[in-house]
């Protein structure tokens, strides 16, 4: 039973690190004229009203990118990221955000690849009636994992794929780990960006053990929690845990993170028992 669904939480702080993360990736692989393949595996509806019922239930988006889109950015990821929510709010009012295959699309060239994997019956055909005249792009209403087998390695052999699960299943961790691993079997060349939750510390911290126990070399984790650890309840930050990422990216990131972390949080100190930074970049496996 599918019961999340991201409307409610588009343009949150933690969409805001995600997609800041995406931007800076793709446009690194951008730079090259060779095609590239984008897989996202948990792929979401692709577009978001603000103003539908389930955003303006949450409100989430005030707090993340509805703060921050009309900031005139230093950072050139952070500046990339803004203008892409910009070309979709031309009116400058702040009716839609992109969800990460709608960013992609956004980015990506003609000749370039988009897949995707969404289980949501309804909002599968949302996502794939945005990619129906598209024409090196295919969206499947599968499993991720299954999506893994079925579509990976792509003719292309170079890219991004994004693996962003609702965390909603007790299982969902160590199905994610099981499938890092058979997709990075299939497409080692590929970068890989893992978004995952900071709801309990010790939780985060046991995920990124298991994913530096898989053994796969060159992993990147960036990390922003607007809130203190322990605040109460709910998710206190996010992150991104990225395998072959771009040499530039931690630099990139620094930059960004450094703009971006007071204009977010909603306590700058550090958490209550002082073991997390408001931010980190930290390279976890070498090359
Ligand atoms: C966090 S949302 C994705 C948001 C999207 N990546 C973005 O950044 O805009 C997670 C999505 O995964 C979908 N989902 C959950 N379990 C799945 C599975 N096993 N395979 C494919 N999609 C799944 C949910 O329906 C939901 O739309």
């Amino acid at each position: 039973m599918l019961s999340y669904r991201h409307s409610y939480h588009a343009g949150n702080h933690a969409d805001v690190l995600k997609h800041l993360v995406q931007v800076a990736i793709l446009d690194y692989l951008l730079q090259k004229d060779k095609p590239l393949c984008y897989h996202d595996s948990h792929a979401g509806a692709g577009l978001y009203s603000l103003a539908s019922e389930q955003a303006q239930k949450t409100a989430e988006y005030q707090q993340g990118i509805g703060r921050l889109w009309q900031y005139q950015a230093k950072s050139a990821a952070l500046g990339r990221y803004l203008s892409l929510i910009h070309s979709l709010n031309p009116d400058n009012t702040l009716a839609f955000y992109p969800g990460s295959p709608k960013i992609a699309s956004l980015m990506l060239r003609p000749q370039d690849v988009i897949q995707a994997t969404e289980l949501h019956p309804t909002d599968y055909p949302i996502l794939a009636s945005q990619f129906a005249r598209r024409r090196h792009s295919r969206i499947e209403n599968m499993d991720a994992y299954a999506g893994f087998k079925a579509m990976l390695p792509p003719l292309v052999k170079r890219g991004l794929v994004l693996i962003d699960p609702p965390y909603e299943l007790k299982n969902e961790y160590n199905d994610l780990v099981a499938g890092l691993q058979e997709a990075y079997r299939r497409f080692p060349q590929a970068t890989y960006a893992i978004w995952y939750p900071v709801i309990e510390r010790p939780a985060a911290e046991a995920f990124i053990t298991a994913i530096v126990g898989t053994g796969i070399k060159n992993q990147l984790r960036i990390e922003y929690c607007p809130c203190p650890d322990k605040a109460g309840f709910g998710m206190s930050g996010s992150g991104m845990l990225v395998i072959n990422p771009p040499y530039t990216l931690a630099d990139t990131m620094r930059d960004a993170l450094t703009e971006l972390a007071p204009m977010l949080a909603t306590n700058t100190s550090v958490n209550s028992d002082n073991t997390a930074p408001l931010w980190q970049v930290s390279q976890l496996v070498g090359e």
